[in-house]
């Protein structure tokens, strides 16, 4: 079969802080960097018919950053999404969430929410946004929510099989599919709590480029690269 293009990218986008510090800036200015480059790898995404990313902007670990710095992400987080919107619909981008946002704020949740209801409709790219996201949290999260729905008779007569599609049908990706690239910005070779579950056969690229400093050439060799893997899932051709 020919070889193509991932169906859904995912990117663990570090380095927004030492891209700062190089500059003589604060961390935050990096975020701010950061951000910009999260509204361009979208559009180099939907420009290569990738139909989905998934971008990890805060994690259930991030809350341990000084007040100063999570307090600058959330507000960014929302000028993000009133500034983007309109690029959201001029380019038919799709716009969801995975992670538990019950914590955020009104505003930033009726934010998020609005902008998913604007966007669901549209079919060029669905870009998701991790936020308040972990993957242990997540089936953590899974587990409480089958847990509700099982008796120990029809766990009885469910085989392991059954169990994994109960699973993949509950996460936070439910709709989505598993990641079959995974990539990570600035230099650390760990997932980091990301995707743990939909990126088991995910074809992983690390590179020292420091997120803001991403750009269009990396992300298309990276590309290349991903049509010259062989993909066995386990097989053997
Ligand atoms: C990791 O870099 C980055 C984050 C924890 C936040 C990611 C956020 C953005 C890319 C910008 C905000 C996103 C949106 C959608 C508005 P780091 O701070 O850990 O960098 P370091 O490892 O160099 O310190």
């Amino acid at each position: 079969m020919k070889p193509s293009y991932p169906q859904h990218i995912a990117v663990i986008m570090d380095g927004n802080g030492r891209w700062a510090k190089k500059q003589g800036k604060k961390r935050t200015q990096g975020h701010k960097e950061g951000a910009k480059i999260v509204r361009d790898i979208t559009q180099w995404c939907a420009e290569k018919g990738i139909p989905y990313l998934t971008l990890y902007a805060f994690s259930t670990e991030n809350w341990k950053r000084p007040k100063i710095e999570v307090d600058f992400l959330m507000k960014l987080l929302e000028k993000y999404l009133h500034d983007e919107k309109p690029v959201y619909m001029k380019n038919h981008i799709r716009f969801r969430v995975i992670g538990d946002i019950s914590v955020f704020n009104t505003r930033l949740k009726n934010a998020i929410l609005e902008l998913e209801h604007a966007t669901q409709n549209h079919t060029k790219l669905t870009q998701i946004l991790a936020l308040n996201y972990g993957s242990r949290d997540e089936i953590a999260r899974t587990f409480i929510k089958l847990a509700h729905t099982l008796t120990p008779h029809t766990l009885a007569s469910l085989t392991s099989q059954d169990i994994i599609s109960m699973i993949n049908a509950n996460l936070d990706t439910a709709t989505l599919p598993d990641v079959d690239m995974l990539i990570r910005t600035g230099g650390e070779k760990r997932i980091s709590n990301f995707m743990l579950w939909q990126a088991s056969y995910a074809e992983l690229f690390f590179t020292p480029t420091l997120f803001p400093s991403f750009g269009k050439n990396e992300l298309n060799a990276m590309l290349e690269e991903f049509l010259q893997r062989q993909r066995r899932f386990g097989g053997i051709e």
